[in-house]
């Protein structure tokens, strides 16, 4: 398989309740790189840019309010096959649905407030990390 990059962010909840240390140790463990990494409060049209594909849906206005209520924690994480691993790490949207082990299932009741995002596909990935990141505040290999 490929090392790939991948795109992680710890919603409001998360943050809120004190999860970013539990979050990132779970993907320092697992072997995945941090190439970047930030705090950071979304205005409304970052939170629209980052979730653009769901424009138009019932629950996205919501969304955008929910994202917006509070600081993310955003970063660009780098290992083999890194986008499907950390989409596994993560679980089903739905927090009561996905499996213990998982980020969800172990900190998620809801499926709105389910504490982290993580890009589904390489173009996902592209997209999303610019709404953070430039090019030269990723880190070069180490
Ligand atoms: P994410 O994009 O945040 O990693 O989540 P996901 O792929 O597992 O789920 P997706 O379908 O992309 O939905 C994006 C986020 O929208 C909120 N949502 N609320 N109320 C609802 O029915 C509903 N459905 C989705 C969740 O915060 C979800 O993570
Ligand atoms: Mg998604």
């Amino acid at each position: 398989m490929a090392v790939e990059k991948t795109f992680v962010m710890i919603k409001p909840d998360g943050v809120k309740r004190g999860l970013v240390g539990e979050i990132i140790a779970r993907f320092e463990r697992k072997g995945l790189k941090i190439k970047a990494l930030k705090m950071k409060w979304l205005s409304r049209e970052e939170a629209e840019k980052l979730y653009e594909v769901h424009k138009g849906k019932p629950f996205f206005e919501e969304l955008v309010n929910f994202v917006t209520s509070g600081p993310v924690v955003a970063m660009i994480l780098e290992g083999d096959s890194a986008i499907n691993v950390v989409r596994l790490m993560i679980g089903p949207t739905d927090g009561r649905q996905a499996p213990p082990g998982t980020i969800r299932g172990d900190f998620a009741l809801d499926i709105g407030a389910n504490v982290i995002h993580a890009s589904d596909s390489k173009e996902s990935f592209e997209r999303e990390y610019r709404v953070f990141f430039s090019d030269e505040e990723i880190v070069g290999d180490y």
